[in-house]
């Protein structure tokens, strides 16, 4: 069995907490999530109500005594803000760890200094949760599509920001009670300036950008606006002519190629046509296109903030770390997540016990009565109808279309048995599942 992973929090705010909450609980995770021992945690103040229960000895005001503390492995830095949470980074570096972070400041403009202390150190620096919270967006950049040139990345990135155009255009609800339930939800940034004048979407943007042209970009020359200067009447209008308002970040290549190669970043509140797949995204979800040759599109859509989400992308990359640990622990080991091997058996339950919403059709006779029996069927073994509906009724006969709750297999077998059997019932011509 190999060692355990050392884990020191640095912050234990909503992601902080969120990740501790994760470590505490390994059970059903992947095995490896059992191998992470959460050692040390900074916090601010001692005395602060805490998100999640801790062993207070863990505990500690010292960032620098988590890092330093022999027996943590990986530093995971979820204060954010720009200091001291770089220096801090750069000191985890110099002391030989690994460090995962959701800083997304830090690492849109110092993210070129900190990559470069770390492979100097032989270190790694992990970022997933700097960008679109629980969505899996770094690592396939910098893996998954790396066979691909990649020509364009654009998307919805901040979350609170269209929590709040969704309410306001879903609710008309008033944009100062929408923020605040946006940070009351974990959402938004201990500043919310950030989010809402663009600025937490345009260090994003800058991050991707770096990842899929392969250069680091200047975060500070990135044209930003925000939402804070949107009036309602334009969401109102854009809509009448069949668009919603999102804020959108693009990052897109200029030219085939070039040195430096030309690129084309902005955030910007932005009409996106309503059958557009970005304009299904709402609340605090968020979405990246990424186009790239020869993939095409592919898209990323998920929780783009929030404790849970974001704590996820955190655990998956001290994940990363404890499994290419694993797999230099000499000849023969592997990185158990690269090579996704099982770790417990697993079994399919018999078809009659799958659950799901079900469509049918039936050929009927048009007589009287036809409906109530066949809603008499379904009744007697349980099934609940959410709709019933007869179509082209003549004197040839009728079709009648079901839609039900979720019902076993089982039941709606005995239930469709029972129909079939009806005399008036000529038979079922259609059988689809429903979400
Ligand atoms: N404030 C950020 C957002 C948090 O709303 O998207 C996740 O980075």
């Amino acid at each position: 069995m190999a060692a355990k992973v050392g884990v020191g929090l640095l912050g234990l705010g909503t992601v902080g907490g969120g990740v501790a909450s994760i470590l505490q609980n390994p059970s059903e995770r992947h095995p490896l999530v059992g191998e992470l021992e959460l050692i040390r945690v900074a916090v601010r103040d001692l005395n602060r109500p805490r998100p999640v229960a801790l062993d207070e000895s863990l505990l500690t005001t010292d960032p620098s005594a988590v890092i330093q503390d022999p027996a943590v492995d990986v530093v995971v830095e979820v204060i954010g803000g720009l200091e001291p949470a770089r220096s801090l980074i750069l000191q985890a570096i110099a002391a030989g760890k690994s460090v995962v972070t959701a800083n997304k400041a830090v690492i849109a403009r110092h993210g070129q200094e900190i990559a470069e202390a770390a492979a100097a150190a032989g270190v790694y620096v992990l970022i997933e949760a700097a960008v679109g919270g629980g969505i899996p967006i770094i690592e396939p950049l910098k893996q998954s599509l790396g066979g691909n040139r990649i020509n364009r990345v654009s998307g919805i990135i901040n979350g609170t920001t269209n929590y709040i155009l969704t309410r306001m255009a879903e609710e008309g609800a008033a944009y100062d009670a929408v923020l605040k339930d946006a940070q009351e939800l974990g959402y938004a940034e201990a500043d919310p300036a950030a989010d809402v004048d663009g600025l937490d979407a345009a260090d994003k943007i800058a991050i991707l950008a770096t990842l899929a042209f392969g250069g680091s970009v200047d975060r500070a020359a990135v044209p930003t606006d925000g939402i804070s200067g949107l009036q309602g009447v334009d969401v109102d209008y854009a809509n009448q002519l069949g668009y919603g308002v999102k804020l959108l970040a693009v990052a897109e290549r200029m030219a085939e190629s070039g040195d430096p190669l030309p690129l084309s970043l902005r955030v910007q509140p932005t009409l996106v046509p309503k059958d557009h797949p970005l304009a299904g995204v709402n609340g605090v979800n968020n979405a990246i296109l990424v186009e790239g040759d020869p993939i095409g599109r592919v898209m990323f859509y998920g929780p783009g903030a929030g404790a849970g989400p974001t704590a996820s992308a955190v655990v998956a990359d001290i994940l990363n770390i404890a499994g290419i640990r694993q797999a230099s622990e000499g000849p023969g080991n592997v990185d158990p997540l690269l090579a996704a091997s099982s770790w417990r058996p697993c079994a399919l339950v018999d078809s009659g016990d799958i659950r799901q919403r079900h469509y049918v059709r039936f050929k009927t006779k048009d007589a009287p009565g036809v409906i109530g029996n066949v809603g008499g069927c379904f009744g007697q073994r349980n099934v609940s109808i959410q709709s019933i509906v007869q179509f082209n009724a003549s004197d040839a006969g009728a079709e009648i279309v079901v839609i039900t709750h979720e019902v076993s297999q089982r039941q709606m077998n005995e239930a469709l048995d029972a129909i079939q059997a009806l005399p008036e019932v000529s038979g079922l011509a259609a059988h689809l599942g429903c979400l």
